[in-house]
Formats: structure tokens, C-alpha cells, sequence
């Protein structure tokens, strides 16, 4: 079968690895795709948005599936497009993306189904909304209705920072219309982790847990990011919490946009803040996260394609997902000046070197190939290098084997990422 995947980052090389282990792949095409991804796949671009040339593409090629890595061709209706057409793909259309494209959507689906999430308030008025957070005091988190890129939530620690970013969001339009509607939201405490499912509509397969690393800097200090390293397991995630996240949060979710007429197919990714065994939904991600993808798919058993396939038809009941017992520990590279502005054209050496090694997965994100044909940065985040061990420790202790060996101009990682479960496999 032919397959092709949408999106160019570390998550999506991490998916066009794993379908180019499958028995049933023979083809895999990627657009934009990277450095990386072209050496297991056929690149072309065919630019953001002409989804009906996609579709052409499609037909032309015979190919049988396609699957969607960002939230952008999701929230812009990708799939209502395939679908329209009959061609098989793998991602939620755009009435069911609403749960990450719009965080006003989210947050009062959550209410009319009663999915613990953090109390809120709408505004589309700025003085109206800077009254409420003067009443309510810090800390208060602010969010943009829309997507920005990960930069729409505020988590301040103080009123004036709650007005600031008020000021920021809804005066100078920082994000665009992304940010005609805030919500104002209650400042949750206790640990975070993701939590990630197959769906297909009706049948929900949770995938193993996993945490991300979204600030800049060791300790978790800086900026947040897109993702600074990710692990899997997560120990704060037991088999009892997966049951009760599966029961209060995915099963609701699912059958409850179902009762609306909207059939959720893809990737449901809940971001949680996990109190006192109780999980609390911050966010929804309508696709697979990353770059919590690489150490997650690193320990899938299962054949992607068979369980991609069984999402597009709508059969994912009949699959048996199995995972491996490793562990797995994703360490992201980054260009310097990252999450701010940073260059791009360092030329990346090494990556020969820590092809061959044993339970190491490099996988690229902003890579390209100059004009002598060398692997060069061209993003904010370059690759994500990810080890697999017997246990957490094992696995990260791989990962910083390997970045040894690799190297460009400004290169910036985080040296604690892991740690966290580390701490609490101790505990
Ligand atoms: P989001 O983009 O919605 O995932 O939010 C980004 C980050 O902001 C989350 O991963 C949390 O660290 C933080 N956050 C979001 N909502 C809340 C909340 N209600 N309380 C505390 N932290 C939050
Ligand atoms: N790593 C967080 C995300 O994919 O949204």
C-alpha cells in the first residue's frame, strides 16, 4: 500500500518510521517532509492549504491512505476534503478539530458534559475581562480562543502580568483573531501529564502515557516551548488513573461530540493536571503531540498502518494494540535564540555516526539540505534524539550518548529532561 503523511516535523518523521516498518507499506510520500524524512520517503511540497491538489495528487498516485500530523490542515478542514472525495485518511474533520482550534468550543463542550476542567469565563470585551481578573486576583491563566502556536496561555503569576497579557491578546491583537474571545480560567495546581488515544469514532485505544518538557530551560525555568523532550512511560499516569481518565475524560469526549452529530476519527491527546489521584482537563490536542510522538510510537509493537487503516474505516475494534515494555527518552535539539528568533543553515554534523547505534532514533524536525546537499537547521527545533532502554534511566542515558556525537552552531538542549520520573520511580 501507498501512504501519504502531512506535516514536516520531529512527530511526523517519527510516523513515516514507523510506516515504512510496516509489512503492508511499499510507498511513503510526506509534504513538506525534512532533511530526515527524506531518506525513507518521497518529498514534495505541495504548500499549505491547496488540499483539493492533494486530493488530485492522491488519485494520480493511487495511494491509499493519508494521515495528518498539525493542527493546522486539521483546523482548516483537510479532512472534510478527503472525505468529501472518499479517500481514506486519518485525522479529525474540522467541526470535531474545534476541540483544539478553539478553546471557548472546548471549554463549554466540557461544561455541557461535565469533563472536569478549570472554572472560566468567556470575554470578548477587554475592560469587561480586565474587571473579572482585578476581582479574582493571581494567580489567573489567560487564553486566546484561537490557535497561536502554543503561545496563546498565560499562565500569570500576578494581576498586572493577567492584565498584560489581556492587553497583549485582545488590544495589539498579538495573535490575530485568535484572540477576539479570551477565556479567563482558574490557575490549577499538580502535576501534568499527556494522555493520548486512538479513536475512530466509537471504539477509544488509550496509547501508553507520556510527559513533555514545555519550558526552555532545566528546572522547567524560561519560556515555553513546543516541546523540549518528552518520555514514556509516565509514572504519575497508573493503570488506575488511565481508568478514570478514560471514564470521565476520552469516553465522554468521544460519545459526547457523537450526540452532537460530530464523529471524532484520529488522535484525541488530553493535556492534564493530575491532584490528588484526580485528573483535571487544561487543554485538547486534536493529533499526536510532539514530540511526545517519538518516544511513544518508539515503543509501539502494533503495525501503524494496521491501526491507521482500522481509524479511516471505522473498525479499530478489531485491532489488537500492543506496546513494548521499554522505555523511551526524546531529548530535542534546538537552534540558539529558540522559542524567540533564531538562524537557520548551521550545518548539522554527526548524524552518521549515531545512525548505527543500537536503540537510538534520531529524528528530524526543522532540517533541510543546503545546495552542497549537506543536512543543514532550517527551524526552531532541529531533532529530536530519542534512546530506548529497559527503564527511564536506561533510555535517557542513551539519548545523551548520542547527542554527543552530534553537533551545530548554537545547539541548545535541556540536560534534565526525564528527571522529573526519575524523581518519582524513586518515590
Ligand atoms: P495549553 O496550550 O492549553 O496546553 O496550555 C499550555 C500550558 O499552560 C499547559 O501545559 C499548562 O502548563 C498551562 N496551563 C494551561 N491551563 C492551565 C490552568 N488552568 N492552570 C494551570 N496551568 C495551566
Ligand atoms: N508537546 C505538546 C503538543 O504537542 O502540543
Amino acid at each position: 500500500m501507498k501512504v501519504l503523511v502531512v506535516g514536516g516535523g520531529g512527530r511526523e518523521h517519527a510516523i513515516v518510521w514507523k510506516l515504512s516498518q510496516s509489512r503492508h507499506v511499499d510507498k511513503v510520500f510526506c509534504s513538506p517532509g525534512n532533511a530526515g524524512i527524506a531518506e525513507i520517503a518521497e518529498c514534495f511540497d505541495m504548500g499549505t492549504g491547496n488540499y483539493n491538489e492533494l486530493v488530485d495528487f492522491v488519485r494520480y498516485e493511487w495511494i491509499d491512505l493519508t494521515i495528518v500530523g498539525p493542527e493546522a490542515p486539521l483546523s482548516k478542514g483537510i479532512v472534510d476534503v478527503f472525505e468529501k472525495d472518499n479517500r481514506r485518511i486519518v485525522g479529525p474533520a474540522k467541526a470535531a478539530a474545534q476541540l483544539e482550534s478553539s478553546k471557548v468550543f472546548s471549554k463549554e463542550f466540557m461544561k455541557k458534559y461535565r469533563i472536569p476542567t478549570a472554572e472560566y469565563k468567556v470575554f470578548t470585551s477587554y475592560l469587561h475581562a480586565e474587571d473579572y481578573v482585578r476581582m479574582k486576583g493571581a494567580p489567573i491563566v489567560i487564553k486566546a480562543d484561537g490557535l497561536a502556536a502554543g503561545k496563546g496561555v498565560i499562565v500569570a503569576s500576578t494581576v498586572d502580568e493577567a492584565i498584560d497579557a489581556l492587553k497583549r491578546i485582545m488590544k495589539d491583537k498579538e495573535f490575530g483573531d485568535a484572540g477576539n474571545r479570551v477565556i479567563v480560567e482558574e490557575c490549577l495546581q499538580g502535576e501534568e501529564a499527556s494522555f493520548m488515544a486512538f479513536t475512530d469514532g466509537t471504539t477509544i485505544v488509550p496509547m501508553v502515557s507520556s510527559q513533555d518538557h514545555k519550558r526552555i530551560f532545566d528546572g522547567d525555568r524560561g519560556p515555553n516551548t513546543g516541546g523540549m523532550g518528552a518520555y514514556s512511560p509516565a509514572p504519575v499516569v497508573t493503570e488506575d488513573l488511565e481508568a478514570i481518565v478514560m471514564e470521565k475524560i476520552m469516553k465522554p469526549t468521544v460519545n459526547g461530540l457523537r450526540s452532537e452529530g460530530i464523529k471524532y476519527k484520529g488522535v484525541l491527546y488530553a493535556g492534564l493536571m493530575l491532584k490528588g489521584g484526580k485528573p483535571s482537563v487544561l487543554e485538547f490536542n486534536c493529533r499526536l503531540g510532539d514530540p511526545e510522538t517519538q518516544p511513544v510510537l518508539s515503543r509501539l509493537d502494533s503495525d501503524f498502518m494496521d491501526i491507521s487503516m482500522a481509524i479511516a474505516d471505522e473498525r479499530l475494534a478489531e485491532i489488537d494494540v500492543t506496546w513494548k515494555k521499554d522505555a523511551s527518552v526524546c531529548v530535542v535539539l534546538a537552534a540558539k535564540g529558540y522559542p524567540g528568533a533564531y538562524e537557520k543553515g548551521k550545518v548539522i554534523t554527526g548524524l552518521d555516526d549515531v545512525k548505527d547505534m543500537e536503540n537510538v532514533a534520531v529524528f528530524h524536525a526543522g532540517t533541510t539540505f543546503n545546495n552542497n546537499g549537506t543536512v543543514v537547521t532550517n527551524g526552531g527545533r532541529v531533532l529530536g534524539v530519542t534512546g530506548i532502554g529497559k527503564d527511564i534511566k536506561a533510555a535517557k542515558e542513551r539519548a545523551y550518548e548520542a547527542i554527543k556525537k552530534i553537533h551545530f552552531d548554537g545547539m541548545q538542549y535541556r540536560k534534565d529532561i526525564a528527571d522529573r520520573a526519575l524523581r518519582k520511580e524513586k518515590s
